[in-house]
């Protein structure tokens, strides 16, 4: 019986996708990491999505470029170097679709890798003079018109992805861990993650919400305070489940913000440690900006006793590839 997982397949039956991801992405328990720290703890290895440079952004582009593809797309756009953009380089390719990424400041102001990553996909960079987030805005606005009016079909997307539409890649996500559940009777306690832009936590806790996995989803912020992180996530939960016809339950967005350190994207003295012990014990790969932080949180929440003894934890490894090339 797959009573979790099939009611959240059943919601998302009528979304396209791009098929861009390998699934499903591993889950298995990390047996030293776990007789270190005293605790169970398990990992979902959302590095291993098998497109492109890997990690959150593929589920992501995979409902946004089903989404595109449905309208009869034939340009992308999107804005700064992030792993969103690099992602979306390689899937735009294999897609078919032209990319546009618009930057701020001047080529020389950009690292060369990144430059060169971009250029292998024939991706085409505007460079913005103007150094804000609203002359950035502008231009793209600026971009999409000229597009539009020589007769392209255009589709914008938002750094990091998070629309109501990316999102359901982790409601999609959700039901894969429902699914491992119930086929293994190893149900998560909780489920820990890095947030930014919020899209994975939001779609992880509507993926709780539709299916009524009873489980707590812990987002550890790496760029905002609690307050602003929450109200982040919550707006694009309550924005997707409202796209869904699904309601949704705001007690299910649990934020902390205690390894937010000198915040982004300043690693600290705590997630060095984390990569270090992930990487000694399991021979895993994190980075210190996003993963880092989410295990720094689970050395602390297993040494004080927030994580108890008797509980499962689902320890999800978003990725952070991309960031070799920053
Ligand atoms: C490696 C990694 N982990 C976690 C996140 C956070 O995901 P979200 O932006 O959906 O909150 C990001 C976003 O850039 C990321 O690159």
């Amino acid at each position: 019986m797959h009573r979790y997982a099939d009611t959240i397949k059943h919601v998302l039956k009528d979304w396209p996708l791009a098929g861009l991801a390998v699934e499903p992405t591993p889950i298995y328990r990390l047996a030293r990491l776990s007789s270190k720290l005293g605790r169970e703890v398990f990992a979902l290895r959302e590095d291993m999505t098998g497109f492109g440079l890997g990690g959150n952004k593929v589920r992501k582009l995979d409902y946004l470029i089903g989404d595109a593809l449905s309208k009869g797309t034939e340009v992308l756009i999107t804005t700064s170097a992030s792993s969103f953009s690099r992602n979306a380089a390689v899937a735009a390719k294999a897609c078919g679709l032209e990319l546009h990424v618009l930057l701020n400041g001047e080529p020389a102001e950009h690292n060369s890798l990144s430059r060169s990553f971009f250029e292998q996909f024939e991706t085409k960079l505007h460079y913005v003079a103007s150094n804000t987030p609203e002359g950035l805005a502008r231009a793209q606005e600026e971009l999409a018109a000229n597009l539009h009016s020589s007769g392209r079909i255009v589709y914008e997307m938002p750094p990091g992805g998070s629309t109501e539409i990316g999102t359901l890649g982790y409601v999609h996500v959700f039901e894969q861990i429902a699914r491992y559940t119930e086929s293994t009777s190893t149900h998560f306690d909780n489920i820990v993650l890095a947030t930014g832009s919020a899209g994975t936590q939001a779609g992880l806790a509507i993926g709780q919400c539709i299916s009524g996995y009873p489980t707590r989803v812990i987002g550890i912020a790496i760029s905002r305070p609690t307050e602003v992180q929450h109200k982040r996530v919550l707006q694009v939960a309550l924005s997707t489940a409202d796209s869904l016809g699904v309601p949704f339950d705001e007690s299910t967005v649990l934020i902390d913000d205690r390894f937010l350190g000198e915040g982004y994207p300043i690693p600290s003295q705590e997630s060095i440690e984390g990569v270090r012990l992930f990487a000694h014990t399991e021979g895993m790969l994190l980075d210190p900006v996003y993963g880092g932080k989410a295990a720094a949180w689970l050395i602390h929440a297993a040494r004080v006793g927030e994580l108890k003894e008797n509980e499962n934890t689902l320890f999800i490894h978003t990725g952070g590839n991309g960031g070799l090339f920053y």
